[in-house]
């Protein structure tokens, strides 16, 4: 889960899609420890390779304060 603005919420598979490992650090961007991936915090898209896809958005969406995958 991120939340790029305050109020827009991104819901996101943890899984590289470079080869499966799952993603394990969320600073500036999404990062893959298992060969150095990054994946952009905004568009889910990947900013360091060797990932070539982005992260899979999980549908997503606000009722009052609950955030509710759809
Ligand atoms: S599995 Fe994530 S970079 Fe290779």
């Amino acid at each position: 889960m991120t939340q790029p603005q305050a109020g827009t919420f991104r819901c996101l598979s943890s899984i590289c899609t470079h080869s499966g490992c799952p993603v394990t650090e969320v600073t500036t961007t999404i990062e893959c420890t298992c060969h150095g991936s990054r994946f952009s915090l905004t568009d889910c898209s990947p900013t360091v390779g060797p990932a070539v896809e982005p992260l899979p958005e999980v549908a997503l969406t606000v009722e009052g304060d609950l955030l509710v995958l759809s």
